[in-house]
């Protein structure tokens, strides 16, 4: 028997932009389990059942201590009773069954592996599970015709699933920035994604390029990529110097980066927008348009009721508070 009055209740805004999100999750079998079924609905062109599971595992991200059983989630936001299910099975047994399930299932494995590959989208992964491929090895054999990128995907692959440290992201920070004002003297760039929200690893690093002068930007993009190409001898983002032990250099490894470019005038909308996360980006947006009737994005934040006029564009600073406040307590 439970004592109702010994069981912590917890209390959690239910749009996710509103919470205050820590780095620390004190329940990650449930989360790890909620996130798996939402790549699986993802994977499976779900996109709706993919965003109900990622809303109810940040619900428990965001709880302050680990759940011990389902009375505890009386009250609280988006978790719907598929997602209860889940958490209950598990809190009950050790395991949700349908978890499990999924995990094991050669649908799955197949379209995780091939999806993994750089470039390759749930829809290709989809085609060649049809044509019987399920691997590496049978997508090698199979003579489909790839393009650059998901070459290059197959080419890295093992190097592409390790996770990227924070230290390898300042590393290649000073790549890309010696890059970016060797083409374009002035520019700046800012770490975004998830190292900007504080995270210690992450599966890519991501900059957001711009310049104080506003259109010295144009064009910059693709001479950033041939000074990288030229200077470093990327494969995308591959650098494959096998240099000797001895030297004390470490051989770099393919690394995928996400380069944004903005002009000054859309910065703090651009930082907001690809600092993530992407549920806390979809998030923001549902609360923009449904509680103050205003469309975000991150080139702008437009009132639906005078959606000719740019607004707060000359507030960045309030824009960029949103995200301090919300993300990085
Ligand atoms: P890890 O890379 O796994 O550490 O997580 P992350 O949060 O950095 O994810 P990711 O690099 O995929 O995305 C970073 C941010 O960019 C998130 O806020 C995404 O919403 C945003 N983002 C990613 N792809 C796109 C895109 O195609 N368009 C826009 N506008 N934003 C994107
Ligand atoms: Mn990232
Ligand atoms: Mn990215």
């Amino acid at each position: 028997q439970i004592d109702e009055a010994e069981v912590v209740a917890f209390s959690v805004p239910s749009y996710a932009c509103l919470r205050r999100t820590t780095l620390d999750n004190h329940n990650p079998v449930l989360t790890d389990a909620l996130s798996l079924l939402a790549e699986n609905a993802e994977l499976s062109d779900e996109d709706g059942r993919g965003v109900a599971f990622r809303r109810a595992a940040a619900v428990l991200k965001a709880l302050p201590e680990p759940v011990t059983g389902v009375t505890q989630l009386r009250g609280l936001p988006c978790l719907g009773g598929h997602s209860l299910r889940v958490i209950r099975d598990i809190l009950e047994n050790g395991a949700s069954s349908e978890v499990e399930f999924t995990k094991q299932s050669e649908r799955f494995k197949a379209l995780k592996v091939l999806t993994d590959i750089f470039g390759v989208g749930a829809k290709t992964a989809e085609r060649w599970i049809r044509d019987g491929i399920h691997s590496l090895h049978q997508l090698q054999e199979s003579g489909q015709t790839l393009n650059r990128a998901q070459q290059a995907g197959l080419e890295h692959y093992d190097d592409l699933k390790q996770p990227v440290t924070k230290a390898e992201a300042d590393a290649i920070g000073e790549i890309v920035e010696e890059a970016v004002v060797s083409v374009l003297p002035g520019a700046q760039i800012t770490l975004i994604g998830g190292f900007r929200r504080g995270k210690l690893t992450g599966h890519d690093v991501d900059f957001l390029i711009t310049h104080p002068e506003e259109g010295r930007e144009v064009g910059l993009m693709p001479k950033v990529v041939s000074w990288l190409e030229s200077q470093v001898k990327l494969s995308g983002t591959k650098q494959t110097e096998n240099t000797p032990e001895d030297t004390g250099h470490r051989r770099w490894r393919a690394v995928r980066v996400d380069l944004v470019v903005s002009p000054i005038s859309q910065f703090a909308f651009a930082l907001l927008g690809w600092t993530g996360s992407k549920l806390f980006e979809r998030e923001l947006r549902r609360w923009a348009g449904h509680e103050k009737a205003m469309s975000l994005s991150s080139h702008a934040l437009y009132d639906n009721k005078q959606v000719n006029t740019l607004h707060y564009a000359v507030l960045p600073k309030r824009v960029f508070f949103v995200i301090v406040a919300g993300k990085n307590p």
